[in-house]
C-alpha cells in the first residue's frame, strides 16, 4: 500500500515537473522589434553561420550583416604570432592536421580554411589578430577570447602589446573563460575593457564573486543555457553588461530579451531578423 502511494506521489511529481518545464518554456514569446532597440548583436567566430568561422570572410560577412561587434578567438603559433583559430588542432577548420602550436604563422597561412565550411570558400586562409586589427578598427567592435592559456604562456603580453598601436580602446574588448588571464591584462593594461565568459558550473554566482568580477571586468558574458535571471540583474546594478551566446539555440534572442541582457553574441549575426534566418536554415 505504501509502495503505491509512493509510486503515485512521485507521478504526480513527474507530471507537475513537466508542467512547470512547459510554463517556463512558453513564457518565451516571439520578440518585437522594439524590444530589441540598442540590443548589442556579436557575430561569433565572425558571421559564422554564413562564412568559415575566424576567416576573413566571415569577418566581412558580419560587418555587412550590421553587428556591432565581431568576435575571434586567439591563440600562439610555433613562433607566438597570434593567430585567429577556435580548437587546439587545426583538423576542423583546415586541411592540416595537429597542434596549432606545431605550426609556424608560415605554415598556418598555407593552410585552406574554407574548403571544409564548403567548397566555395576554397582557398580562405587563417589570419592573425594584427590582420583583423588592421582591416576592421574603426568600423565595428572588436571582441577578442583568449584562447587555451595554459598551452600560449605570454599570450598576454602580446595582445597588450598589440592593443598599445590602437588609442582609443572604446571598440576593443578582451574576454576569456580564465579570469586570471583577464587579471594579468588588467595589471597590464587598465584601459583594456574585459569580458568573463562564464562555465556554467558557477551558477548561481554568490554576490561575492560577482563583486570580484564586476570590479574589473566590463562584461560578464554567459551561455544561454546557464543564464540566471537573479545573476544578470545583480551584474547590472553594478554597471557591468550581460551578453550571451549560443551557436544554434533558437531561443538565444527571447531569452536574452527575457532576462534583461545587453546583448547576444550569436553564428547568425544579421540582426534583428535572426529568427528569420533560424528559419531559413532548418
Ligand atoms: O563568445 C563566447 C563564445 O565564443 C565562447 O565559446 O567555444 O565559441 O569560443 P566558444
Ligand atoms: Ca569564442
Amino acid at each position: 500500500m505504501k509502495v503505491r502511494r509512493k509510486k503515485r506521489l512521485l507521478s504526480a511529481i513527474s507530471v507537475l515537473a513537466i508542467f512547470m518545464l512547459f510554463l517556463a518554456g512558453s513564457s518565451l514569446h516571439p520578440v518585437k522589434k522594439a524590444e530589441l532597440e540598442g540590443m548589442i548583436t556579436v557575430a561569433h567566430r565572425g558571421a559564422s553561420g554564413f562564412a568559415p568561422e575566424n576567416t576573413m570572410a566571415a569577418f566581412q560577412k558580419g560587418l555587412e550583416l550590421g553587428a556591432d561587434f565581431l568576435e575571434c578567438d586567439v591563440q600562439l603559433s610555433k613562433d607566438n604570432e597570434l593567430i585567429l583559430i577556435h580548437d587546439l588542432y587545426v583538423d576542423r577548420t583546415t586541411n592540416g592536421q595537429g597542434s596549432v602550436r606545431q605550426f609556424t604563422l608560415k605554415e598556418l597561412k598555407q593552410l585552406d580554411a574554407g574548403t571544409s565550411f564548403h567548397p566555395s570558400y576554397a582557398g580562405e586562409t587563417l589570419i592573425t589578430l594584427d590582420e583583423l586589427l588592421k582591416e576592421f578598427y574603426g568600423k565595428i567592435g572588436i571582441l577578442i577570447e583568449v584562447k587555451h592559456p595554459a598551452l600560449n604562456k605570454g599570450i598576454e603580453e602580446k595582445i597588450v602589446k598589440l592593443l598599445a598601436r590602437y588609442p582609443d580602446l572604446e571598440s576593443i574588448v578582451v574576454q576569456s573563460f580564465d579570469v586570471n588571464v583577464l587579471k594579468r591584462i588588467h595589471e597590464l593594461n587598465s584601459d583594456i575593457q574585459l569580458g568573463v565568459l562564464i562555465n556554467g558550473s558557477f551558477i548561481p554566482m554568490s554576490t561575492k564573486y560577482i563583486d570580484e568580477l564586476t570590479s574589473f571586468a566590463a562584461y560578464i558574458n554567459f551561455n544561454v543555457s546557464s543564464l540566471d535571471k537573479r545573476t544578470v540583474d545583480q551584474i547590472r546594478k553594478r554597471n557591468c553588461k550581460v551578453l550571451v551566446w549560443s551557436k544554434k539555440d533558437k531561443r538565444l534572442i527571447q531569452k536574452a530579451v527575457l532576462y534583461g541582457a545587453d546583448g547576444v553574441i550569436t553564428d547568425f549575426s544579421r540582426w534583428p531578423v535572426d529568427q528569420e534566418v533560424f528559419m531559413e536554415m532548418e
